[in-house]
């Protein structure tokens, strides 16, 4: 296969280069480490750099030089910084000069590996793009059912528009990569993606981080700030969970997207926005509206352009090309070839709800290159509560209350009429489980 991927990590903290070499070799990268910026020109001169990591405090020249220095000399190199941002007012700069990704220290491995991920998917499909060899690009999101066909439609429409868009499904659909590839594909692409979890900001900080502060805005407040939407100038911010934003979060919101202005905290100098709103939910905001929990001015503001990403199982042979792609990434990372699966396993994954969606699939996938080690994943592999989820011949036409029983009966049946154990793996409690049964059968469940 092709070169790995050679990243060059830049900080004058050992132990954090440590940390970055010791989560990244074994997923396959090959990590070239250093502890100032003037021992980086040479390595980046000798050898073709992928993606540089640098931290943005450092003794001598900063993280900033050296983006500077990348950008100007190697423009196919991508950058992410590690800042103990928001503190440092200059982080801000740097990411608009050209940082593509930030990560906040201290950072956990997931974060790590996860931002690494993003950014050599975006340099491996642009290596596919310019080798002249095109597949059918779709932003990077595998499926090719009607209903992400679909989607794929909406993030184009969307990405040749500025307005705002809102990204509703269920959790793992795979709305945080609609909102990336609707960025990626916009006008705004060279300046920064910003997510913006709303469920993580506490009600007190709300404005201070949307905004920004200056320096002794408020008690503790040692230096100034910049805010989400000073970050997001120029490019996009991602407003993840909105559905769970609190009314003072939603009101500052839809003041910010009416007036298209801010002030910091502690200062009445007024700043232009100029920032594309994406928001994405797993909630149902049209029936929020409804029952008063979410503002109906704001709901209409984000929802100018309304992507849908549909549930997993309604994605028919998507699923097994999932599969497939899931497969050879994990076994790539574990150096391992590619496991199988067998007709039946295969069949069995088809016939699964996905409460969890492409997560839960991608966890699955993962666990199983992990831990099985033989070259064909069988039924037995599988966790039980995907084993007793056989599919059903004709099963689209059939009542809740029908699948219902005869699931509850089929894992009763496996585990040879255990009520307790069937209540386990059913979910539920045994008195429920013995309801259920006395409405099945009409007869008594004890
Ligand atoms: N069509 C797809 N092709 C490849 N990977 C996908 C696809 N959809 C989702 N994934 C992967 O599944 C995981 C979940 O996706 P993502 O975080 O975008 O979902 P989400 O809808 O934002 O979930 P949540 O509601 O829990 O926040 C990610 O690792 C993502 O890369
Ligand atoms: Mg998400």
């Amino acid at each position: 296969m092709s070169q790995p991927t050679r990243i060059l990590a830049v900080d004058d903290s050992r132990a954090t280069l440590e940390v970055i070499k010791r989560n990244l070799v074994p997923e396959g990268y090959e990590v070239y480490t250093c502890e100032r910026v003037s021992e980086a020109l040479p390595l980046l001169e000798d050898y073709a750099i992928d993606l540089v990591i640098t931290d943005y405090r450092m003794p001598q020249s900063t993280g900033m030089d050296l983006i500077r220095h990348v950008r100007a000399n190697y423009p196919d190199t991508e950058i992410m910084m590690i800042t103990g941002y928001p503190s440092i007012p200059g982080a801000v700069e740097a990411i608009k000069d050209g940082a593509g990704e930030y990560l906040a220290k201290p950072f956990t491995t997931e974060e790590l590996l996860s931002a690494v991920q993003r950014i050599v998917e975006r340099l491996m499909r642009r290596r596919v793009l310019s080798s002249g060899d095109t597949p059918p690009d779709n932003f990077g999101i595998i499926g090719s059912s009607q209903e992400m066909e679909h989607v794929f439609q909406r993030i184009g429409k969307a990405s040749s528009t500025d307005a705002n868009v809102l990204i509703s499904g269920d959790s793992g659909t795979g709305k945080e990569l609609v909102a990336r590839a609707v960025h990626y594909n916009s006008a705004r692409r060279a300046s920064s993606f910003v997510p913006v979890n709303c469920t993580a900001i506490p009600d007190s900080l709300v404005e201070s981080e949307l905004f920004g502060h200056v320096k002794g805005a408020f008690t503790g407040a040692k230096d100034g700030r910049a805010g989400f939407f000073e970050i997001a100038s120029g490019g996009s911010i991602f407003l993840d969970e909105i559905g769970d934003a609190s009314p003072n979060m939603q009101a500052k919101l839809l003041r910010v997207i009416q007036s298209k202005e801010f002030s910091k905290v502690g200062s009445s100098r007024v700043h232009k926005v100029d920032t594309r709103i994406l928001a994405a939910t797993h909630k149902d905001l049209r029936r929020m509206v409804d029952e008063g929990t979410f503002r109906e001015d704001l709901f209409y503001r984000i929802n100018v352009v309304d992507i849908k990403v549909p549930p997993l199982a309604e994605r028919g042979d998507d699923i097994l090309v999932l599969v497939n792609h899931f497969l050879t990434k994990f076994a790539k990372a574990m150096h391992r070839e590619a496991p199988q699966l067998t007709d039946d396993a295969l069949a069995v994954l088809r016939g699964y709800s996905w409460p969890g969606n492409v997560r839960e699939l991608e966890n699955l996938i993962q666990r199983l290159v992990v831990i099985v080690d033989h070259d064909l994943i069988d039924v037995t592999d599988l966790p039980d509560a995907m084993r007793f989820c056989l599919p059903r011949a004709g099963g689209s036409n059939r009542s809740l209350a029908e699948v219902e029983s005869e699931h509850i009966q089929r894992v009763l049946t496996s585990v040879g009429g255990n009520k307790t154990r069937a209540a386990e793996i059913l979910g539920i409690n045994r008195k429920t489980l013995r309801e259920k049964l006395r409405r099945i059968d009409g007869v008594e469940g004890e």
